[in-house]
């Protein structure tokens, strides 16, 4: 696998970023070897600014902690501006339509991110603005996560990442489930998708899973038996219950995830040296409105991971959540870098 440093030219330079397929294996192994440099360099104080004097739009049509905060640090790290359009701060998608948007945008910024419901828009906001765009997340795909899930793992792993194995569990039918199985496919990892059949993610991603892991030597396993936990590196879950979806549907997720929520036991079946991930946010208590509705209506006490788990030595979910950023810096130098 080829290895690139920073020092080289951007062989990437002027795409979007929108989905991980649109990548190949190596393309992909790229990005989480350029995070890392960053992220040493950050670290030294020697780090160099490739995007000096660029503007970048972030877009969000839904909310955001890290995905947001990440791309304004990242950005302010190397040298450009951002201009953040909050869920209802811009004219998309009630006076103006995203073709329009695209076009504006595209004469002012030199690239934009944008989150929301649809992997059309994002693809046609890249399609018609002219710039490199970049999804910070859509109900299909959830990309720039998963460079920092995969940087993670790589750094808590004493083993290669395609020596390296991860379940997930929960809802693997929308974007976290999707994109584990797909980048994990990518850099040739051991890829347990643990999941109600209902739950599981379509059959043209686990086909596209399949043909990757063809090329990159991955294993991919998807079941509903919470046994295929054993003997992991990894476990990851995500919220139940995604941003967009209706509040009527957690009787239902609870109903049928319970039994895949990510408990104590559930950590010791999967065997001593498995640590736990999460995109984050986390429904793992009651201090939150969320949380206590959770408990009040179910009696739960946190829902998709016990409190115990997520506080515990096997958590490095905050180590996760740092990563975004120096992912996000990565994606951002690899394709508007100059
Ligand atoms: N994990 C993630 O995308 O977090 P935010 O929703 O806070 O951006
Ligand atoms: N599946 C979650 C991920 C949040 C980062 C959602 O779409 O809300």
């Amino acid at each position: 696998m080829p290895y690139y440093t920073i020092l080289m030219d951007f062989p990437l330079h002027g795409r979007s970023f929108l989905r991980e397929l649109d990548f190949t294996n190596d393309e992909w192994a790229y990005f989480i070897n350029l995070a890392s440099e960053l992220k040493t360099a950050k670290r030294n104080g020697t780090e160099q600014q490739y995007l000096r004097g660029l503007n970048i739009a972030l877009v969000f049509e839904k909310m955001s902690t890290r995905t947001r905060c990440a791309f304004e640090v990242a950005a302010a790290d190397q040298g450009a501006h951002t201009t953040y359009l909050d869920p209802s701060g811009s004219h998309l998608g009630y006076k103006e339509s995203v073709a329009d948007t695209a076009r504006v945008l595209g004469r002012m910024y030199d690239g934009i991110e944008y989150r929301g419901d649809s992997q059309c828009t994002v693809e046609e906001l890249a399609h018609l603005s002219g710039v490199p765009v970049f999804n910070g997340l859509t109900d299909l795909w959830h990309p720039t996560q998963m460079l920092a899930d995969a940087l993670t793992m790589k750094e808590h792993s004493d083993k290669p990442l395609n020596e390296t194995s991860f379940a997930y569990l929960g809802d693997a039918r929308f974007n976290m489930g999707r994109s584990l199985i797909v980048s994990g496919a990518m850099l040739g990892m051991r890829v347990v998708i643990v999941a109600p059949q209902e739950f599981q993610p379509p059959s043209d991603v686990v086909s596209e899973a399949e043909q990757r892991a063809r090329e990159s030597g991955a294993e991919i396993i998807v079941t509903d038996e919470i046994e295929a936990v054993r003997d992991i590196d990894f476990i990851h879950t995500d919220m139940w219950v995604s941003m967009g979806e209706d509040e009527a549907v957690w009787d239902e997720r609870v109903r049928t995830l319970l039994p895949y929520r990510v408990t104590e036991e559930l950590m010791e079946q999967a065997g001593e040296r498995a640590h736990f991930m999460h995109c984050l946010p986390a429904v793992h208590d009651n201090m939150t409105t969320v949380g206590q509705r959770v408990f009040d209506r179910y009696g739960l006490i946190g829902a998709e991971v016990a409190n115990r788990v997520f506080e515990g030595p096997r958590s490095i979910v905050f180590d996760q959540a740092e990563n975004r950023l120096h992912t996000i810096k990565a994606v951002m130098v690899a394709l508007l870098g100059r």
